[in-house]
Order: structure tokens, then C-alpha cells, then sequence
């Protein structure tokens, strides 16, 4: 596996390690105030960054294209912006949380438009 796809599986990796420790800090803690950012990223970073790099994989054609960058772009912000953002609404403004997820939403509707550019 090389560009876009290794690019998007090794970022999903990272976010679940990172998620993954996130999550042993809670249980050792025993204070799961943080568990919907956890689960965020582990989701939005880790589980879907994984789906993408394996169709970029599985569609190399569709890889080569400027909006699968902009896709790993928007994906990439989002991965950072939700997650952080949800833990910042725990006990402050939701501000941060609101544009993560429009940033999480903008990047599925350029995969809905890869996909459907890169139809067999
Ligand atoms: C080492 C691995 C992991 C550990 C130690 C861990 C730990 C935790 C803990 C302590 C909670 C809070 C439970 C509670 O509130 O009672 C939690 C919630 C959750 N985790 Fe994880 N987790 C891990 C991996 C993952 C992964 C890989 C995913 C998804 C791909 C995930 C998704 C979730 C979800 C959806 C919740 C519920 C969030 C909520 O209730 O708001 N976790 N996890």
C-alpha cells in the first residue's frame, strides 16, 4: 500500500492508538467524562479513515484525483477539530464541536462525489 491509501490507514492506526490509550487513561482514572471525544475519534479518526484508505486502496484511479486530497484534508481536520471539540463542550462552548462536525460532513460529501466520478 503506498500514497493516499497508506496515508489514510496510517493516519486511522495513529488515531486509534491514540484513542485506545484516551481510553485506558479513562478507565485507570475512573472518570469517563471524556468517553464521547474518545469514541469520536476512535470512530470518526480511527474507523472511518481505515474505510477510506482501504477504497482508495481497492480504487487507485480514484486516489490520483485532487478531491481524494481534499478528501485526507477535510478528513484530517475533522479527525482533530470534532474530537477535540466535543471535549471542549463537556464543560465549555460548543463552537468548536459545531465546526468539527461540518468539517466531518464536508469530507463525506466529497466521498459521496469520488465515488460516483469513479463508477466502473
Ligand atoms: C484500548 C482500547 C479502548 C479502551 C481502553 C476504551 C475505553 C473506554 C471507556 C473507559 C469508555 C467509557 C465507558 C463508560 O462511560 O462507562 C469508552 C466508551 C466508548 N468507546 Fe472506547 N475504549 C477503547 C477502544 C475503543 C474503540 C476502538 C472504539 C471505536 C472504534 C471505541 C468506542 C467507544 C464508544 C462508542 C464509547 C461510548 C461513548 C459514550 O458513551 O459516549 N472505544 N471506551
Amino acid at each position: 500500500m503506498k500514497g493516499l491509501a497508506f496515508a489514510f490507514v496510517l493516519s486511522a492506526a495513529a488515531y486509534l492508538t491514540i484513542g485506545m490509550i484516551w481510553g485506558i487513561g479513562m478507565g485507570i482514572q475512573e472518570d469517563f467524562t471524556m468517553a464521547p471525544a474518545h469514541a469520536h475519534l476512535n470512530l470518526v479518526g480511527g474507523v472511518l479513515m481505515a474505510l477510506f484508505g482501504l477504497y482508495y486502496h481497492a480504487v487507485p484511479a480514484a486516489a490520483a484525483t485532487g478531491l481524494a486530497k481534499l478528501h485526507f484534508a477535510l478528513s484530517t481536520l475533522g479527525s482533530w477539530i470534532f474530537p477535540a471539540g466535543i471535549a471542549i463542550a463537556q464543560h465549555g462552548p460548543h463552537g468548536v464541536a459545531i465546526v468539527g462536525s461540518f468539517l466531518v460532513l464536508a469530507a463525506m460529501v466529497v466521498f459521496v462525489i469520488v465515488v460516483l466520478r469513479n463508477r466502473a
